[in-house]
């Protein structure tokens, strides 16, 4: 079974408070991209994971935890064979290892006669991180609580993107932590976009998109600052930080823009790519 695993942005994320778990209560509106890791998994011997990146071959890979929670939940472990083929830049905000993830729990779930509801999956989703879920469901939708607690969200038109990302990168806890530490305030993007979706009203929408970690992961990684200023100079109507950064995204009016701006960004040397919201 070879399964497409879609990164996602984030349309808005705001960081409403530290909670007593240590996690972050958060409101954000996300979608997933046509950017994906491909994974391929089939019943086996034994049980065998692997990946076409080195450094991420270990026991703690998102596949091996998702795979390992599924079959803890079903009661009965069934060895397969799980091939991972990166393209998704992490850690970058995008999402790559919750996809890889739900793309997992998907597929375990098809593979073997659906043994687990969709409840139960998105239950074991959220165990292994808290943006499974959300790639789970594979629509545009509003998350609160950790990032697990999901409204699909109609109203928020296709958009014609390029993801952008330079040499650095931020583990997404190291970001959280300064976040803390910087004593800054919540923002309020989220709120903003779904009044906005409700009307249709594309422009307020694209003014509404905005992430509250932006100023914590310039300072942190300056060249998200530099690459959201490029993007707007090659047309972007909007620039935004995704997720706990360092991956950046401008939104064009269409498909060639988008295309362009790409081939631009790597001529300056990021990595970048043209994609769309799903
Ligand atoms: O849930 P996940 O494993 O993706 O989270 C990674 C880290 O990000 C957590 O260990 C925590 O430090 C931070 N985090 C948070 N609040 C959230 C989500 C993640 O503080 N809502």
């Amino acid at each position: 079974m070879n399964i497409k695993a879609y990164a996602k942005i984030n349309l808005t994320l705001d960081i409403l408070g530290l909670r007593a778990d240590g996690f972050h209560e958060l409101g954000s509106v996300t979608a997933p991209i046509s950017l994906y890791d491909s994974i391929s998994i089939e019943k086996s011997d034994s049980n065998v994971f692997k990946c076409d990146l080195p450094e991420l071959r270990g026991d703690d890979n998102f596949c091996v935890r998702a795979r390992d929670a599924f079959f803890a939940r079903v009661g009965s472990a069934q060895p397969v064979l799980i091939k991972l083929q990166k393209h998704i830049p992490y850690p970058a905000g995008l999402g790559g290892g919750s996809a890889d993830a739900a793309a997992v729990l998907n597929g375990l779930n098809a593979l073997f006669g659906e043994p687990l509801s969709a409840e139960e999956l998105f239950a074991i989703g959220a165990e292994v991180g808290s943006d499974v879920p959300m790639c789970m469901l594979g629509k545009c939708a509003l998350c609160r609580g950790r990032g697990e607690k999901l409204t699909p969200l109609s109203g928020v038109p296709k958009l014609y993107i390029t993801v952008a990302i330079g040499e650095g990168r931020l583990p997404t806890a190291k970001v959280f932590r300064e976040y803390d530490a910087s004593g800054a305030k919540p923002t309020d993007h989220t709120g903003a976009f779904i009044k906005a979706a409700e009307t249709g009203d594309e422009k307020a929408m694209l003014a509404a998109m905005g992430n509250g970690f932006t100023d914590i992961c310039a300072s942190l990684c300056p060249e998200t600052r530099e690459m959201r200023s490029r993007l707007r100079s090659c047309g972007a109507k909007a620039a935004v930080l995704s997720g706990s950064g360092p991956a950046v995204y401008g939104v064009f009016p269409n498909a060639q823009a988008a295309m362009d701006a790409a081939r631009e960004m790597r001529q300056k040397g990021f990595f970048a790519v043209n994609c769309e919201t799903m």
